[in-house]
């Protein structure tokens, strides 16, 4: 296993020992909470947690229902405790951008919803400013062409001279 590996695997046990008994828990989405989810997974079947858990991705709930967690909807949780999510880069005084994994909405939902959040990152993610790679901006599919031309006026006004790029996955 590289070193990079091995942080996200370290980072997503040691918030996996943050979770405790009774908690309604946001699962983030990626690689690095992949590893919380497992932790998260077997902590609850050796301690018999009662835990609740909600999703920030289709993939993530798949993994967490594959390892016995119990998933609830954001609507039905009431709240949520803890939240443990990835990021795609830290700059200074921890700012931070997430979404490049495509669940950029669900992942601020939750995120919102939450009494307290945990970014977990492997060293690879620190940089000395935002903006390694185009910024995820996730939009509602209607009308998406008058949002990248609302988008394209806000960043001329800003005087950043790049058009927004459409993201498609599996169509
Ligand atoms: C998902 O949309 C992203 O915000 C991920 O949390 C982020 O890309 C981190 O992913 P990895 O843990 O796979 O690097």
């Amino acid at each position: 296993m590289s070193d990079i590996e091995l942080q996200k695997k370290l980072s997503g046990e040691a918030a996996a020992a943050l979770v405790k008994d009774g908690m309604t828990v946001g699962l983030g989405t990626g690689s690095t909470a992949a590893y919380l989810v497992k932790a998260l997974g077997a902590r609850a079947a050796a301690e018999r947690l009662k835990l609740r858990c909600v999703a920030t991705s289709q993939a993530t709930a798949t993994l967490a229902a594959s390892l016995g967690l119990a998933l609830v909807e954001l609507d039905e949780a009431g709240g949520i405790d803890l939240t443990i999510d990835g990021a795609d880069e830290i700059g200074p005084e921890l700012s931070l951008i997430k979404g490049g994994g495509a669940a950029l909405l669900r992942e601020k939902l939750v995120w919102e919803a939450s009494k307290r959040c945990v970014v977990i990152a492997d060293k690879a993610k620190i940089v000395g400013a935002l903006g390694k790679f185009p910024l995820p901006i996730e939009v509602v599919s209607f009308g998406h062409k008058t949002t990248a031309l609302r988008i394209c006026d806000a960043l001329a006004d800003a005087d950043i001279g790049i058009a927004p790029r459409l993201r498609v996955k599996d169509g």
